[in-house]
């Protein structure tokens, strides 16, 4: 039992969502707010391919678009055994929006590992570099 199990399941649910018919790839990500609500997104794919929304910048937008600001944690499940640590384009968004927050990364067989943004965003570019 760790304090990120719910989260794990919430990326997990979202995951059996995903819009992923190009890639086969399905990805669930479940971001937490400060006051403890989650918010749930999956990859949706696109014919066009690049038009392509990651997991975690659905859960983002949705939280966003609902009006949180404040977030604490992130969960990315997939079905693979190397766990899936968000793309490049997500750790800018996440980093934006969550700051230093820990990254959840998880699979099917319940295998977890995390890592702080700090970590996987070392020398980021945003508002302070303006
Ligand atoms: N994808 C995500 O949703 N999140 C990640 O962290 C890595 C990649 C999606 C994008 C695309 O739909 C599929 O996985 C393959 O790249």
């Amino acid at each position: 039992m760790s304090e990120f199990d719910s989260l794990i399941k919430a990326a997990r649910a979202a995951r059996d969502n995903a819009h992923a018919p190009f890639s086969n790839f399905k990805v669930g990500a479940a971001l937490r707010t400060a006051s403890g609500k989650v918010f749930g997104g999956c990859n949706v794919e696109n014919a066009t391919y690049g038009l392509t929304v990651c997991a975690e910048r659905v859960a983002i937008f949705k939280a966003i678009s609902d009006g949180e600001r404040k977030f604490d944690a992130i969960a990315v499940v997939t079905d693979t055994d190397t766990l899936t640590p968000p793309c490049g384009a997500c750790r800018q968004l996440i980093w934006e929006f969550c700051g230093d927050v820990p990254v959840v990364m998880s699979n099917l067989q319940g295998k977890i590992e995390t890592l702080r943004m700090s970590q996987l965003f070392p020398k980021p570019f945003d508002s302070s570099n303006l």
